[in-house]
């Protein structure tokens, strides 16, 4: 019983962990169009600035890194306590209910989090860390601030790195898929008439974000 308790307590922080990285998503991605629609960069630059250099927003930082250490460790958690609750060799067929994503979490979560980990080194270490993002220049003036932008479209450029970040855009948006709909399941939202409307929502969701993503790069790569 009390192992039963502590897994829903688990999944339970899981979700909620999950939930609030989903609306991350939303604003990252706000931000990261910005580079699309002003060819100076000055709108993506002024933002990032605000992004990097705000104390709310640094304090928010660290709630935000807690939230994904705490979904990643309960996930691993969770999964191995899955893995030992479920005699090797003995596998069980997913129910129609479950989705094909619900089967991969945590291999599509581990391929996120190495994606992370490319992520931070490409862009959080340069800025915090390396101190090497060239400042940004406009109409011959130095800003003070730094051109974050050039350093996105110049990685947009490379195809491998366009490629890599496409294929694990579309892992997200798996991962993403199930995670929708079982976060509100998590949270007891478990109703005849309310969770297919969910998990409809759930594709909306996971389709807008991932392809949203993947239209910066590509337009970036073609057009820039
Ligand atoms: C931006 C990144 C991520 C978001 C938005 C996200 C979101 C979610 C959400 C909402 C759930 C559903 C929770 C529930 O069923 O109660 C979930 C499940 C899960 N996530 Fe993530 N996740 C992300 C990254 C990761 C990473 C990096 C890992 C692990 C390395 C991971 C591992 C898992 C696992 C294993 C589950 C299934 C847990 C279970 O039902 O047993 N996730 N994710």
């Amino acid at each position: 019983m009390s192992v039963m308790y502590s897994s829903i307590t688990k999944k339970i922080w899981m979700s909620l962990m999950g939930l609030f990285l989903m609306i991350f998503l939303v604003v990252h991605l706000g931000i990261n169009l910005l580079l699309l629609f002003d060819s100076t960069r000055e709108l993506y630059n002024v933002v990032a600035h605000f992004m990097g250099t705000n104390p709310v927003i640094q304090i928010f930082q660290w709630v935000l890194f807690l939230g994904f250490a705490i979904h990643i460790v309960l996930g691993v958690l969770l999964q191995i306590q899955n893995w030992i609750a479920r005699p090797k060799g003995y596998k069980v067929k997913a129910t129609s209910e479950d989705s094909f994503f619900s089967k991969y979490m945590i291999h599509t979560g581990i391929i996120i989090f190495v994606f992370l980990g490319i992520h931070f080194l490409n862009f959080f270490f340069r800025v915090k860390i390396f101190h090497d993002i060239p400042d940004f220049i406009l109409d011959g003036v130095n800003t003070g601030m730094e051109d974050m932008g050039i350093v996105v479209i110049e990685l947009f450029k490379i195809p491998g790195y366009v490629v890599g970040y496409i294929i694990a855009l579309l892992i997200l948006g798996f991962h993403l898929d199930h995670a929708f709909q079982s976060a509100f399941q998590s949270l007891g939202l478990n109703h005849e008439k309310y969770t297919p409307f969910i998990k409809g929502l759930g594709h909306i969701y996971s389709i807008v974000i991932s392809l949203g993503y993947i239209v910066i790069p590509l337009v970036i790569y073609f057009t820039k």
